[in-house]
């Protein structure tokens, strides 16, 4: 079976066929296409939901025109399209889902709407890495830019929700302290590109909610404590007597700096990188052996991240868990249509193109 996934939530318009061949695992990429709005954004520092739909009004059919002609594939030949309904900018989704919804009444195939977070846990089974079966019961944590949640696999069919942030994603938290440092969306891979040189034990930032019970999380503390730790490390003067010490328009630049405060940035960044990765992996550890599972399962852009990788197989094998470690290679953790197809795959069910409607909010149902 070959499946179109198309993947517009965000600032990125992706497409890839995916194939599954005799229930082999893993699935395999036939082709994948992405290309990206984010340049256009650099200078608002975050994604402008109308400046990224537009885009991907322009992206969208020459995106889709490759990935067939790479994957040397003719429409009549697909079995079936999976498009992101949901969650996500609204502007961004319809894009995808009434291209998808066109494509399915013109080309006559099923048509299935695909939740993006679905699509996040199903990267694990297209890894190329793959070389062992996924065996249920799982835990599957998603971290991603607006998401950071754990959830419970007792199949494919049966997803149970156990706990998730109650404010700011880690992703956003990434995202946020970096633009206090003056650097662009996505802030995850600069954070951590600074943190490689400094020590993660360098400043005690709060680790939210980890001694919890619950499956819980919380990151907007730890983003305020890491910007008063940038200030105090390196103060602004402050022009007006009524404005507040700490502020998030201001942005230190690490080009500025001397080689003194450059090593206290890197510092910084390594203590912030550490206290995000200490609390997922305490949380996640905990839920898989609670829940006693056969797999843990990571996805979304976070889980791109190298230290987090590394600390998660180290705690697997600590903990003596007997549950085998699945998080997919970086491509696969942040957006991409493979996912989407690979979701497609395991949820397979078709809807009528009329019934199927974008949805910024959807959740797990
Ligand atoms: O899954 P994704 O591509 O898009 C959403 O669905 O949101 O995730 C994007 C998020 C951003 O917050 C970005 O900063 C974060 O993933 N990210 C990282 C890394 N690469 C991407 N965070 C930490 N370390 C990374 N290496
Ligand atoms: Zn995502």
């Amino acid at each position: 079976m070959k499946i179109l996934g198309i993947e517009t939530s965000c600032d990125e318009t992706a497409a890839a066929i995916v194939e599954r061949k005799d229930n082999n695992l893993p699935l395999t990429i036939l082709s994948s296409v992405l290309s990206t709005s984010l340049n256009l954004h650099a200078k608002t520092g975050g994604i402008i939901p109308e400046v990224a739909a537009r885009q991907q009004l322009n992206y969208i059919l020459p995106v889709l025109e490759n990935v067939l002609q790479t994957a040397k594939i003719k429409p009549q030949e697909l079995d079936a399209i999976a498009v992101t309904y949901g969650p996500g900018l609204i502007g961004s989704l319809l894009v995808g889902v009434e291209t998808a919804k066109t494509l399915s009444y013109i080309w006559k195939k099923p048509l299935i709407p695909v939740n993006h977070l679905y699509g996040h846990i199903y990267a694990n089974w297209i890894s190329p890495t793959l070389t062992e079966q996924i065996s249920f019961p799982a835990i599957a944590l998603i971290i991603s830019g607006g998401h950071t949640d754990l959830v419970y696999m007792e199949s494919h069919g049966t997803l149970k929700w156990i706990g998730g942030t109650r404010d700011d994603a880690a992703g956003e938290c990434f995202d946020k302290c970096a633009r206090l440092l003056g650097y662009d969306y996505p802030g995850g891979p600069k954070i951590s590109r600074l943190a490689i040189f400094g020590k993660p034990n360098a400043f005690l930032l709060p680790r939210p909610m980890i001694d919890k019970s619950d499956f819980d999380f919380s990151f907007s503390g730890l983003k305020t404590a890491f910007m008063r730790l940038v200030y105090d490390h390196f103060p602004v003067k402050n022009t007006s007597p009524h404005s507040d010490k700490y502020h998030w328009q201001h942005i230190i630049l690490e080009k500025n700096m001397s080689e003194s405060q450059k090593q206290t940035l890197y510092n910084i960044c390594a203590s912030l990188e550490q206290a995000i990765i200490d609390v997922l992996i305490k949380k996640t550890m905990t839920a898989a052996e609670k829940y006693n599972v056969k797999s843990i399962l990571v996805g979304g852009g976070v889980a791109s991240n190298k230290n987090l990788r590394t600390q998660l197989e180290l705690n697997a094998k600590r903990l003596q868990l007997n549950a085998a470690l699945f998080v997919p290679p970086p491509h696969l953790c942040t957006d991409n249509g493979a996912m989407i197809a690979s979701a497609a795959l395991f949820h397979y069910h078709p809807h009528d193109f009329e019934n199927v409607t974008a949805n910024p909010q959807l959740y797990f149902d």
